[in-house]
């Protein structure tokens, strides 16, 4: 049966990280993946983190399932994370969260719920978005669309263009939004921005579906949330997918959660059993240990503050690793104009390199890039900068 069929190509983002592993070379650098790298090029465990397993090693009497929509300690603190403990939100319990492994699973669940609750809902993604955004949506049977995002002659949003598609786009179809750090640009929308999307998607009555995989990584845990808070309209409804692989470097342990906001507090209930119909039919219930670690951290105030520490240690390496970057690319004799750079958000930017330079730089210096362009910014040291702008003044021929 299986003789017919021809390989898959590798992923995108993984399938490099694949490669690299293979790489001899000792000068190799990452920079397709985004995950963070301390200055010493690894990938740390967080303080809070260690502390946290340590507590719950202590304390776990059973390996029993959790519930379909995981533990309420966890979705709970999620909620507060995410909008505020006084948000009317959270005060009028018209959001349900349910536990999700990673973002990805989230969205994937999102997807789920959209295709049983509402087939033929077109899911409208940004131009460029997340090469895992389409499969995840199309996998679950729906059709998607893409609407104009990124301006690059200004390495900017292209927000009149943006705001433009959006209105066009037919009433009850879902809108995908990248709450802060876009990936794969690096650009985000003002708060004026902001505002202004969420009129359109009030007035022409979308779903918007909000991808939060940095929060915290842009400009702070509440500064980030500024575009969920401009969504969330005293009655308007939302899914928000978000992740804590990067804000608690908890990678491998795919923590994240769905989070459905709906009219009411009896329509959250009922969209939560969707939500959890959605979960059974497609991991059963959710693995314990990244939630446990996640909600021991924010409930437990000295936890949580060393937390926040090492959330804002991460999000300023990675913003002097932007202006380092200008700055070699400078010395270097590097004629472009990157300073964009420096003023972009997040784990990545679009670096405007052709897939022909990607290719160069992979050959002949071993440094991957994604195909696209984007550089993983996170994936930068201090030690390893000289060699990485030296190789891209050679590409670019200066
Ligand atoms: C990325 O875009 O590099 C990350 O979100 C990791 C992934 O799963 O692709």
């Amino acid at each position: 049966m299986f003789e017919q069929f021809t390989p898959a190509p590798p992923d995108a983002i993984l399938g490099l990280t694949e490669a690299f592993k293979k790489d001899p070379n000792p000068r190799k650098i990452n920079l397709g993946v985004g995950v963070y790298k301390d200055e010493a090029g690894n990938t740390p465990v967080l303080r809070s983190v260690r502390k946290a397993e340590e507590r719950i090693l202590q304390a776990e009497k059973t390996k029993t399932y959790l519930p379909i929509e995981g533990s309420p300690a966890y979705t709970a603190a999620t909620q507060t994370l995410l909008f505020g403990a006084e948000h009317e939100v959270v005060q009028s319990q018209r959001a349900a969260t349910a536990q999700a492994p990673g973002g990805t699973g989230a969205l994937r669940v999102a997807a789920d719920l959209i295709h049983k609750l509402m087939p033929g809902t077109r899911v409208w993604l940004s131009n460029p978005t997340w090469p895992n955004h389409p499969g995840i949506f199309q996998a679950a049977g729906l059709p998607i669309g893409t609407y104009p995002y990124f301006d690059a002659t200004t390495n900017g949003v292209a927000f009149d263009a943006m705001l433009g598609a959006l209105a066009e786009i037919p009433s009850g179809d879902a809108v995908l939004l990248h709450v802060c750090c876009h990936n794969p640009t690096g650009v985000d929308l003002t708060r004026e921005q902001w505002h202004a999307v969420a009129d359109v998607v009030a007035e022409r009555g979308l779903l918007p579906i909000l991808d939060f995989a940095y929060q915290g990584f842009a400009n702070g845990l509440a500064e980030d949330a500024v575009g969920l808070l401009e969504l969330a309209r005293p009655g308007a409804e939302l899914l928000v997918a978000n992740s804590y692989s990067k804000n608690f470097g908890l990678y491998a342990e795919r923590a994240g959660a769905l989070t459905v906001v709906a009219k009411d507090a009896q329509g959250a209930e009922t969209m939560l059993s969707h939500v959890k119909q959605a979960i059974r039919a497609n991991f059963s219930n959710p693995p314990v240990h990244g939630g446990a670690i996640v909600s021991t951290i924010l409930n437990d105030p000295a936890l949580r503050r060393e937390w926040e520490d090492e959330v804002a240690e991460m999000r300023d390496r990675i913003n002097a690793m932007r202006h380092l970057f200008v700055e070699t690319l400078n010395e270097k004799g590097v004629q472009r104009d990157f300073s964009f750079i420096a003023r972009q958000r997040g784990m990545f930017s679009f670096s405007g390199l052709t897939p022909e330079q990607v290719k160069a730089l992979r050959d002949q210096y071993a440094i991957y890039i994604v195909g696209s362009g984007r550089i993983s910014v996170a994936g930068m040291t201090s030690d390893s900068m000289d060699y990485l702008c030296a190789a891209i003044a050679d590409v670019l021929g200066k």
